[in-house]
């Protein structure tokens, strides 16, 4: 009775946390093209491919979770999405290469904040993948999907700062680093500090020259 009771409270704590209704994302209902890309909400389907990317230890370093052992991890992964999608909190994609269908990586729009019209970016590709400017392009479309399509004003990036690859991208994409935040995070152990990147509407057609 007093499981009931309080995963009875847990859940309704939780459903009065989330924004109402009107304020949440609204999930795409088809994929995003790019010139090479396609990007689609993940399914349980993509699974297997996504554990090949995320069984790689450099994969993983600076992400906020630890590197896959197997499927069991890839589901938990993926139960999370779910909820996230459900809650209609989160949007996960996995960014596909158009003339072969593999799965190169995944990237996330999340911390959708309505009032304030502002949206987080989170990403990552397999190692096989790195440096042919999959991330530039996949990275690129999603902005301009949170801009036009979410009429989002500004975007967040938070990134290890010793994570050079993800640095280098978003101050490519003509991100400005606004901060950084000591110790923000305890990461596989490891206090980090955080560089906070931000993107402007006003700013990003200047940018993509
Ligand atoms: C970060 C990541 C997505 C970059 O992907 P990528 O496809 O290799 O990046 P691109 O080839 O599109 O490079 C775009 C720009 O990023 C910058 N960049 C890429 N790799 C870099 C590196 N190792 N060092 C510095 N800058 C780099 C460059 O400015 C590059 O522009 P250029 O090609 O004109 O020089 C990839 O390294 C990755 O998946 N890392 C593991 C997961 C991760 O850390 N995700 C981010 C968590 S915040």
């Amino acid at each position: 009775m007093r499981s009931v009771l309080l995963s009875t409270i847990r859940a309704s704590d939780m459903s009065s946390a989330l924004p109402p209704e009107n304020e949440r994302l609204q999930l795409p209902e088809g994929s995003i093209f790019s010139e090479r890309l396609e990007l689609r909400m993940v399914t349980y389907r993509d699974l297997h491919a996504l554990l090949k990317i995320h069984r790689v230890e450099e994969v993983n370093r600076y992400l906020p979770f630890e590197t896959w052992r197997g499927m069991d991890d890839a589901e938990i992964w993926f139960d999370k999405v779910r909820q996230r999608h459900r809650d209609r909190e989160a949007i996960q994609w996995v960014i596909c290469d158009r003339t072969s269908g593999a799965i190169c990586g995944s990237c996330i729009l999340f911390g959708y904040e309505h009032d304030h019209e502002r949206i987080e970016i989170g990403y990552g590709l397999g190692r096989h993948h790195w440096g042919r400017g999959v991330a530039r392009e996949a990275v690129s479309r999603l902005i301009s999907y949170a801009f036009d399509d979410m009429a989002v004003r500004r975007i967040d990036a938070r990134v290890d700062p010793r994570n050079d690859a993800s640095n280098g991208l978003l101050e490519r994409l003509g991100f400005t680093l606004e901060g950084r935040q000591r110790e923000r995070q305890l990461l596989k152990g490891e206090l980090v500090d955080v560089n906070l990147w931000g993107l402007l509407r006003s700013r990003w057609p200047q940018a993509q020259k």
